[in-house]
């Protein structure tokens, strides 16, 4: 029978809810299943002929160690999705390879450790004169950690948290606060092998004058949703865009694509997730199957029809 490894990481694994409904499906499906940690070095990954990125949530701060772990499994069994798939999406400049190929995504300015904070921030202040909010997060991240809203006249608090992240050799990202996520919140669409599965909504996740989250990620509202003509449009779009990006042969194996709209309605892409995406299974009956079948199909060398 195929093997298969369920990644979480030592501090994740009783957070992830996904993992309880894939570990039973898979087992419906044949598939021997596990659930390891990646910053466990007895586990031997050549024993599993695949190893599934499922909630390796801790690597935000230790990317290079997390990317060089991606590189050793690769040698030695099949990385879901695969090391370039990983290297690319872990780092959120991927923004603007996307924003470049025409996706309308969330207004991004990156400040590079190299940058000064304050004017940086002056500058886009003054090119979104319209955003009475803005956020800044880490380019690298997870969870929410490190994220947090400011209003314009925060300046300074807002320019010291940049100054932090740059400290820490991180970059950050600074974007308006879209407030359509106060009322409808964000949309997830996952993907599998390039189809859309199901949808769910996240409620909005910074709260005003609120400190980032002390824990692995920000206790999230979620529903199930049915998403928009339009949302699964621009998701079919971020797919199609990734898919240059990264010259993928094949559709991916799992992706998951969150959108916000802005201040005239129309959807935009917050993030992409290709590395550790939640799949949310307990709000959509069958979905954890589906993916189970998927990853039998995938484990027999077929792939799905
Ligand atoms: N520009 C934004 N406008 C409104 N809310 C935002 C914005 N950026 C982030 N958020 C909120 O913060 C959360 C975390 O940000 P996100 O970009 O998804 O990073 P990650 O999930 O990787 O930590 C989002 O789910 C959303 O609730
Ligand atoms: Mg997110």
């Amino acid at each position: 029978m195929p093997r298969l490894a369920l990644v979480t990481a030592i501090a994740a694994a009783a957070l992830d809810d996904d993992l309880v409904p894939l570990l039973d499906a898979c087992a419906r499906a044949g598939i021997v299943t596990q659930i390891r940690a990646w910053d466990d070095p007895t586990v031997t990954w050549s024993r599993f002929d695949a190893v599934l990125l499922r909630s390796p949530w801790d690597y935000t701060e230790r990317l290079g160690e997390f990317l060089d772990w991606c590189a050793h499994v690769s040698t030695r069994s099949r990385l879901l999705n695969p090391l370039p798939v990983v290297r690319w999406n872990t780092d959120k400049h991927y923004l603007a390879a996307l924003a470049e190929r025409s996706v309308p995504v969330v207004a991004t300015c990156f400040v590079e450790p190299d940058m000064d904070p304050l004017p940086t921030l002056q500058a886009f202040l003054a090119e979104h004169p319209q955003a009475s909010e803005f956020v800044v997060k880490p380019a690298v991240g997870a969870g929410s950690r490190d994220a947090q809203r400011y209003s314009r006249d925060q300046e300074f608090a807002a320019a010291n948290h940049i100054a932090r992240l740059l400290d820490a050799e991180r970059s950050a990202m600074l974007q308006p606060y879209l407030a359509s996520v106060d009322r409808d919140g964000e949309t997830a669409l996952m993907f599998f092998d390039g189809r859309f599965s199901h949808a769910i909504r996240k409620g909005p996740l910074l709260q005003r004058d609120e400190r980032p989250t002390e824990h692995l990620f920000a206790a999230e509202e979620i529903t199930a949703r049915i998403p928009g003509q339009d949302e699964l449009a621009l998701a079919g779009r971020v797919l199609a865009a990734a898919a240059e990006c990264l010259h993928l042969q094949s559709p991916l194996t799992y992706a998951r694509v969150d959108l916000i709209r802005d201040d005239d309605g129309s959807p935009r892409l917050l993030e992409l997730e290709l590395c550790e995406p939640s799949l949310f299974f307990v709000h959509a009956p069958g979905s954890a199957d589906r993916f189970a079948a998927l990853m039998a199909d995938t484990l027999r060398g077929v792939s799905a029809t």
